[in-house]
């Protein structure tokens, strides 16, 4: 069924297009391009209709699943325009991959990965327009499956939405890559093992903003998250993995089923040990954490992830009291990461893992 799908393509008319935003002041994630993607799913029929179209809103029956038990899945990953006007992406087969390994644990179906893969490239070439081109900035794009059968009872969907919007996007925290202020808390949980931490589903964003909202309120970015058990091992921060350096080792949480498995944190690793870093994926105890920042084998510490890329972390707020990371600032590591990613994903620079897909 999925070989044979064709993908039919509506262009905007001249009066369907969107005014495009400042890019000085693009902010993450506010504007959205002329086109995007759309394919449905049934059982009877498996994935149909596929079609890059106008972007447009959906009318959804006020039943439809999604609505009430949070059957929906996404991914985030970004379309680059290098300095030789060319258009690149990174890794994108390994988000379609993630998406349905999330598919698997949400049930929901499949995508074929190479269709979607074609659809993605012809939009992004579509609205190539839209890639901004200002210092950080580039296209966010956001996969994301929904079960749209109008029904109440709590079992699988038997229609789902799969489409892709784009959105052109500046740094995702205001701080840009400025180091952020990190709240952990033991009062919140994000996931455990054997639930769906490690899956990329809507629900995990909505537990998570409470926490996030109270770290706000005291003045700070993002919440780093504890094991739900013994609220004592990092798992990972808002919306990115986590790093800490300690002494020349570069450590993070193991993926162990509530922890997200980040393809920038694939990435983090992989250019870590090319550089010869011994890089370790292990548990790392919260007064661990402390406890180097205290005697100074803390070198520093950073998220990763699509919408953050490198996101140096300043400080750390845990039970009231605060410790400062590498003196507020940008670690070495954590600059050298930020930039190699960056050139590499613009094609800048030599890209030995071969994550980089060239388009057009
Ligand atoms: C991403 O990094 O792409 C994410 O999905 C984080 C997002 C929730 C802002």
């Amino acid at each position: 069924m999925w070989k044979d799908l064709e993908i039919s393509v509506c262009r905007c008319d001249s009066g369907q297009r969107r005014e495009k935003p400042d890019q000085g002041n693009l902010g993450f994630g506010s504007y959205f391009t002329d086109h995007m993607f759309l394919m449905k799913w049934s059982r009877k029929d498996g994935w149909h209709d596929a079609e890059i179209c106008p972007y447009q809103d959906f009318s959804m029956d006020p039943a439809a699943m999604v609505y009430h038990y949070g059957q929906a899945i996404f991914e985030g990953l970004k379309a680059y325009k290098g300095d030789d006007n060319q258009i690149y992406m990174f890794r994108p087969e390994d988000n379609l991959e993630r998406m349905n390994g999330s598919a698997l644990r949400m049930c929901m179906p499949r995508i074929p990965v190479e269709t979607v893969l074609k659809a993605i490239k012809a939009l992004v070439y579509l609205d190539r327009d839209w890639i901004p081109t200002g210092d950080g900035a580039t296209l966010y794009l956001r996969p994301t499956m929904i079960a749209v059968e109008p029904a109440l009872g709590v079992r699988p969907s038997e229609h789902y939405y799969f489409f892709v919007i784009m959105s052109p996007v500046g740094a995702y925290y205001a701080e840009g890559f400025n180091p952020t202020k990190i709240w952990v808390t033991d009062k919140y949980v994000r996931a455990v093992k054997g639930g769906v931490g490690h899956v990329k589903t809507a629900g995990n964003y909505a537990a998570s903003i409470m926490a996030a909202e109270e770290a706000h309120r005291a003045g700070y970015t993002q919440v780093l998250w504890l094991d739900a058990c013994e609220h004592k091992y990092v798992e990972e921060v808002g919306t990115s993995n986590i790093f800490f350096r300690i002494d020349d080792e570069l450590i993070t949480p193991p993926l162990g089923g509530s922890i997200l498995g980040g393809i920038t944190r694939d990435s983090v690793i992989q250019l870590a040990k090319s550089w010869g870093i011994a890089v370790t994926e292990r548990q790392v105890a919260i007064d661990e954490v402390l406890s180097a920042i205290e005697d100074g084998s803390l070198k520093e510490s950073f998220g990763s992830g699509t919408a953050a890329v490198i996101a140096p972390i300043g400080e750390l707020c845990y039970q009231e009291k605060k410790y400062v990371v590498a003196d507020g600032k940008t670690g070495e590591l954590s600059q050298r990461l930020f930039e190699e990613l960056q050139a590499i994903q613009n094609g800048k620079r030599e890209d030995p893992f071969r994550w980089v897909v060239r388009i057009g």
